[in-house]
């Protein structure tokens, strides 16, 4: 008998060292201490012996318990140790190769100047509204106090939509300018109001120019007492910003918008570096935005009294403040959709426009 546990216990100690994986380890388990193992049936018979036998074979018993046990565990841990070893050495990153071709997008110029634009107003507490491209002819025009009869209406080259889909009288068009978000939002919500709003236009024109659908953006501010000099300081404070210099001079000119009165076209002012014309300094002008104070009439129509309720709006053309940002010169390559553009004057989508991280690339 007890020759017999010798040599079992030689042979399972040899199975252990030579099991070479895992799976082969539990094998050797199974036959030893698997219901039907050598060992579990070793175990059974003490329960058939004298109690002198017990005495004996007992710990001899259980010593080959333990000394096979302990024997599995220590091989289990070698042979996942170097299981580990083998994966650490087959599937090292070699960081010293060049990064694989992968598809880059980048951020529109149109997508990333209406952040800067977004980031430059909510730090002077102005809100962003939205409106809807397809509007009704009363907030694109009559509201703004541009009657039927108006000659504006035809220098629009508005697209209309059939008479049938007219609503509560008002024929459906596509918007024309951002200005309609100023009436949306002084009919939906009380002064003081301070809100951009940024967004697509259509008019039928197409040329080197001119796309039949191009962005706006628009500013409104209602409140107590608003005068002209709010509007020059606003205005220059976000050009300031968003051409990111100090000496930026704005030139402000009469003119006339329905919407507003008085009116004022505003200039900028740009110096010629190497033949280029460059914002800032005022060896010239060049126009960037239409603006004035809210016509009386246009904040009657929304339901405010215009003795309580003063303000100044403007308007500009969110393409071409990126042109003139970052020096793209066709407006048709903004909607080409061409890679290579893209990739040239796209901007990184981490790159996220803060004041003070700056605004621009
Ligand atoms: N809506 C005008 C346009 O599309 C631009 C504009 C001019 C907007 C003056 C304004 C403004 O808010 O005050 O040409």
């Amino acid at each position: 008998m007890m020759t017999d546990i010798a040599t079992l216990q030689t042979e399972l100690m040899a199975a252990i060292d030579s099991a070479d994986t895992l799976d082969a380890l539990e094998a050797v388990r199974i036959s030893a201490l698997g219901k039907q193992g050598s060992v579990s049936a070793l175990l059974k018979t003490m329960g058939a012996m004298s109690p002198d036998e017990r005495q004996t074979q007992g710990p001899i018993i259980n010593g080959l318990r333990e000394s096979v046990t302990a024997a599995l565990a220590a091989k289990k841990a070698a042979l996942e140790t170097a299981e580990l070893n083998r994966r650490l050495a087959s599937e090292y990153v070699d960081m010293t190769l060049p990064a694989p071709e992968t598809p880059r997008g980048t951020v529109h110029p149109v997508s990333q100047v209406m952040d800067e634009l977004a980031e430059i107003f909510a730090d002077m507490g102005f809100a962003v509204a939205e409106g809807r491209e397809i509007e009704d002819d009363w907030h694109n025009f009559t509201a703004l106090n541009i009657p039927e009869t108006h000659p504006a209406r035809a220098m629009h080259d508005t697209f209309y939509f059939p008479d049938e889909m007219a609503r509560e009288g008002s024929k459906m068009l596509l918007r024309t300018h951002t200005s309609p978000v100023q009436i949306r939002t002084m009919t939906s919500q009380e002064p003081p109001i301070r809100i951009i709003a940024p967004g697509r236009v259509y008019r039928s024109d197409s040329d080197a120019t001119h796309t039949p659908m191009f962005h706006q953006i628009e500013g409104l501010v209602i409140d107590k007492g608003i005068h002209l000099g709010h509007l020059k300081w606003t205005l220059e404070t976000f050009l300031k910003a968003y051409f990111e210099r100090e000496d930026v001079v704005l030139r402000l000119r009469p003119s006339y918008f329905p919407f507003t009165e008085p009116s004022v076209e505003v200039d900028v002012g740009y110096s010629m570096v190497n033949g280029k014309r460059v914002i800032g300094g005022s060896e010239g002008w060049m126009e960037v935005l239409g603006s004035g104070m809210v016509h009386r009439k246009v904040i009657e129509a929304c339901g405010l009294d215009p003795d309580i309720w003063q303000g100044f709006a403007f308007g500009t053309g969110v393409d071409r403040l990126a042109m003139l940002k970052y020096g793209m010169d066709d407006l048709r390559a903004f909607f080409d959709g061409d890679n290579r553009w893209l990739q040239h004057y796209g901007f990184d989508a981490l790159d996220v426009p803060t004041l003070s991280g700056g605004v621009g690339a």
